[in-house]
């Protein structure tokens, strides 16, 4: 396969953390649209045409699909039909937190459900390494001390590179860094929900991860399409809201609409679509290494990639934003 050879021209990379890695501004996530229920045809060509504008950063999970495990074989195939020769241009992420086989060893943190579901992510994806592994979310009942070393494990076995964590809250994220750092594990990464209406990070864990020197990849920067252009006018077959699952049709009410129209006025005189406008209210902050996109097919990532066009705000359009959704 024959890539864009202006590739890494178009993409900007930032530093993660106090890493030696370089990540993306924008990254693509594999959790909806990647799966069996999915488009082969449809998703390979999102991937290609992210990668062939600097997007060298794809992020899946165990569960992804559906049906959970699904969106990791779908990598996998992509990467052998079109990735040969490439791997090492990738920084291919991958978690273990959430359910994913019945029984107490297929969730949590334990080392047994951490390191089986590691086995498992690689032989989908045919891989012999990630770069990136997560825990996805804390576990309230094992030991931190336990699933940290794990992590640590895991690098050590040479399967993954790095190590990060998700959905941890500050002072549990503090913890385990400390863990991490005593044992040297090679923890560069937080990746929280984080986007113009989902404001949680504000609350202390980017303060945390600034004093660690760990970087962040927000996740949902679009909250899940809401920050689009698609809600204005009612629920489009097709999207999220549709399918009434992980977007509830019933969280797309009148207020939220008005809201959303008031900010899409926003982005119209800064040029921008709202999702482009979105993402680059995340990257104004410099903390936020990368911001992890979804996108149904190529058309949508192209428009959110062109977020990068258009990065700065005026005190002016950052107030008026914040007055919208304060409302
Ligand atoms: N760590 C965690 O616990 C966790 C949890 C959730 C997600 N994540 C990661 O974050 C990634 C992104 O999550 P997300 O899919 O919720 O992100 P998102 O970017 O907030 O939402 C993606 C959805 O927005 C719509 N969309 C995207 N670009 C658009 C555009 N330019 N114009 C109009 N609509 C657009 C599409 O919805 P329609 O399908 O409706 O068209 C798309 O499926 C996941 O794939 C995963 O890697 C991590």
């Amino acid at each position: 396969m024959t890539f864009n050879s202006n590739r890494y021209k178009e993409m900007q990379y930032r530093r993660c953390g106090k890493s030696g890695l370089l990540l993306p501004a924008i990254s693509l996530g594999l959790w909806q649209n990647f799966g069996d229920v999915d488009c082969y045809d449809v998703f390979s060509r999102t991937i290609l045409a992210a990668f062939n504008l600097g997007v060298t950063h794809f992020d899946l999970a165990n569960n992804y699909g559906p049906p959970p495990g699904t969106a990791e074989l779908n990598f996998g195939k992509i990467l052998k039909q079109y990735f040969a020769g490439h791997r090492d241009e990738l920084i291919i992420s991958t978690k273990a937190g959430y359910t994913m086989w019945e029984g107490p060893y297929g969730d949590f943190g334990s080392k047994k459900y951490l390191v089986s579901s590691l086995d498992q992510s690689l032989k989908r994806m045919g891989l012999d390494y990630v770069d990136i592994f997560y825990h996805h979310r804390p576990d309230p009942e094992t030991p931190l001390e336990e699933t940290m070393r794990t992590l640590d494990l895991i690098v050590r076995q040479g399967k993954a590179l790095y190590v990060g964590i998700s959905n941890y809250p500050p002072e549990k994220a503090a913890e385990a860094f400390d863990i991490l750092r005593s044992l040297g594990a090679p923890c560069i990464i937080h990746q929280p929900k984080y986007s113009m209406m989902v404001r949680t990070p504000e609350d202390g864990l980017l303060d945390v991860l600034a004093q660690y020197g760990v970087g962040c990849i927000a996740f949902s920067p679009l909250a899940q399409g809401l920050l689009t252009n698609k809600y204005l006018n009612g629920i489009p077959e097709n999207s999220r809201a549709a399918k009434d699952s992980f977007l509830k049709k019933e969280s797309i009410t009148h207020e939220l609409v008005v809201k959303l129209q008031a900010l899409n006025s926003i982005a119209e005189s800064r040029g921008q679509s709202l999702a482009q406008m979105s993402i680059a209210w995340l990257l104004k902050d410099e903390r936020v290494t990368s911001v992890l996109i979804g996108a149904r097919n190529e058309m949508q990532l192209l428009d959110s990639l062109k977020s990068l066009d258009h990065l700065t705000f005026s005190p002016l359009e950052l107030s008026e934003i914040e007055t919208i959704l304060a409302k």
